[in-house]
């Protein structure tokens, strides 16, 4: 996907086109629109114009995924770029939540690595929307630490314990909405 997106960007010079491992997005101005024959719709210019470079390449796509729109959402928040917000919508948060839950309340003192790694990762996806829970992670980071094997097992201790239920507390109480103040978020740095 880097290349078809370095083919949009140096060749198509169709700008600021963004991706996220397969999820690609962009901005358009509203009236800018584009009639695109096989989905027998106008689109924003530039998603017009990607998915002809796609079908092109002979990249399949399915209509249902090529959405556009004042609010998008993208690798699972709702990006509204004018309002400048990024939303963790409700039901996201109530999965994360009880999967971090069931985590804190195993039955066993021990849990795979590999199941470290799931819970690190969910929750360092929701960092987007929530950066200063981030050290909730620390000493599930620490625990993990120099360990490869992802059957090996790993004391579920209290300080774990407790950094989780912080982070429940808190992501509970928040509204969810992260709202930009002129800085530069991006899923790949932030
Ligand atoms: C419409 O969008 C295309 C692709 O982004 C751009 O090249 C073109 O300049 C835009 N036209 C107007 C009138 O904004
Ligand atoms: C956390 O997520 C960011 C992207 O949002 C990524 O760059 C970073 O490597 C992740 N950290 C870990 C430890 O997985
Ligand atoms: C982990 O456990 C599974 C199932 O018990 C096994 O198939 C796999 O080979 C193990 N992996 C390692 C790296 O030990």
């Amino acid at each position: 996907m880097g290349l078809v997106i370095w083919i949009a960007t140096f060749v198509k010079l169709l700008d600021d086109i963004f991706d996220y491992v397969d999820d690609s997005y962009g901005w358009e101005f509203e009236q800018n629109v584009t009639f695109y024959k096989p989905y027998s719709k106008s689109l924003p210019t530039k998603q017009a114009r990607l998915l002809t470079l796609w079908d092109f390449l002979g990249i399949p796509h399915k209509e249902k995924k090529q959405l556009s729109g004042s609010r998008l959402p993208i690798i699972g928040f709702e990006v509204d770029p004018n309002g400048m917000s990024i939303t963790l919508p409700p039901q996201s948060k109530e999965d994360l939540v009880t999967f971090v839950q069931l985590f804190v309340d195993s039955p066993s003192r021990r849990r795979k690595l590999g199941e470290y790694q799931s819970l690190a990762g969910w929750m360092n996806w929701s960092f987007n929307v929530f950066p200063l829970l981030r050290p909730s992670l620390s000493n599930v980071y620490d625990k993990m630490k120099g360990k490869t094997n992802a059957n090996a097992s790993i004391y579920l201790n209290e300080a774990v314990k407790d950094d989780l239920r912080w982070f429940i507390k808190h992501i509970t109480n928040a509204n969810g909405v992260l709202l930009f103040e002129g800085m530069d978020w991006n899923p790949f740095l932030e």
